[in-house]
């Protein structure tokens, strides 16, 4: 069984929304000759220059043995996915993704003897029947997306790979994450991070969902430190593996809206609620952290006030209008 033995480490989705900050993280810690970027098609990104990268589409299992052969890799975060509204215009698709490359990655752990694997769950892996206020770690979970169907699946795989074969695998049910590096990709939650651009670009916003939507999220550089404190905690602590409640903070577009106002007094919103209103309605209003808390030691930096704040700082710099 694995301890921190981390020396050589594959991103999978290694340029989406999370892989594209926690790979510089990563390079930071284990060295950046050290991080191959898994990519599934070639894409311009500043951080390919001076890392290995290979191409990896997690649906083939060959694709994933052969970067772990080449590159000697002890340790996968594996963030490669297809989140929930995507997943909901092909459910096909997310299947293959999710289910079938969650188990291609897990079985090359196994095969390989991988040091420690990451494969996060989603705060999508609830569902209308589970408790929406401080959802429990253990609770009914009977999600009604393929996206949610798919990472309770993996939840259970990786908790079966860990029992059965003693793979290190662990994860998180990440919240709706906000970010201002890399754009997320047919999300849910990803009305949080494109209100921001709209208000500092046009001064207005038509959301997707109602105004009093409710949703459990977090800023990036809480996802960040969550990941990486998960990973480096003693085996011996963890009374679960892959499916870690992690909270940050819960808010609604309103609330949202009344944060950015206090920055951009003229910044309007609309409401337009779409399809992906019914997958929010099934989904958790705030999150019950103990068992992160107590395990592991987590704890969030970014309350809803400093996360605007600073992705209104950041944004501003990088957009020019
Ligand atoms: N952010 C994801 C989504 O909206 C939830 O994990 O699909």
């Amino acid at each position: 069984m694995s301890k921190n033995l981390t020396k050589k480490i594959l991103v999978t989705g290694a340029t989406g929304q999370i892989g594209s900050e926690l790979v510089p993280e990563l390079k930071k810690i284990y060295g950046k000759e050290n991080v191959v970027l898994g990519i599934h098609k070639r894409k311009n990104v500043d951080d390919l220059e001076d890392s290995p990268s290979t191409v990896i589409d997690v649906t083939n299992k060959n694709l994933i043995e052969d970067a772990v052969q080449e590159f000697d890799i002890d340790t996968i975060y594996h963030l490669a996915a297809i989140l929930s509204a995507a997943g909901e215009k092909d459910p096909w698709l997310a299947w293959k993704v999710n289910i079938d490359g969650t188990y291609n990655v897990l079985e090359v752990a196994r095969e390989k003897k991988l040091v420690k694997v990451f494969c996060p769950s989603s705060i999508a892996a609830f569902g209308p029947d589970t408790p929406r206020v401080n959802t429990p770690q253990i609770t009914v979970m009977n999600p009604k997306t393929m996206y949610g169907l798919s990472k309770v699946t993996g939840e259970l795989l990786a908790n079966y790979y860990f029992y059965k074969f003693n793979v290190d695998v662990r994860g998180l049910r990440y919240p709706g994450i906000i970010s201002n590096k890399t754009l997320p990709g047919g999300g849910t939650t990803d009305y949080a991070v494109e209100i921001f651009y709209e208000a500092i670009k046009n001064k207005k916003y038509v959301c997707f969902l109602k105004s009093d939507t409710v949703l459990p999220m977090m800023y990036m550089p809480d996802c960040i430190k969550a990941t990486l404190n998960l990973m480096d905690a003693e085996i011996q602590s963890l009374r679960y593996h892959s499916d870690y409640n992690v909270a940050a903070m819960s808010f609604s577009p309103d609330d949202l809206f009344k944060e950015i106002l206090k920055i951009i007094p003229d910044f309007k919103i609309y409401y337009n609620p779409d399809h992906r209103q019914k997958i929010a309605d099934s989904w958790p209003q705030s999150l019950d952290d103990s068992s992160a808390r107590k395990d592991w030691g987590w704890k969030p930096d970014f309350t809803l006030s400093e996360m605007v704040k600073d992705m209104i700082n950041v944004l501003s710099k990088k957009i020019t209008i």
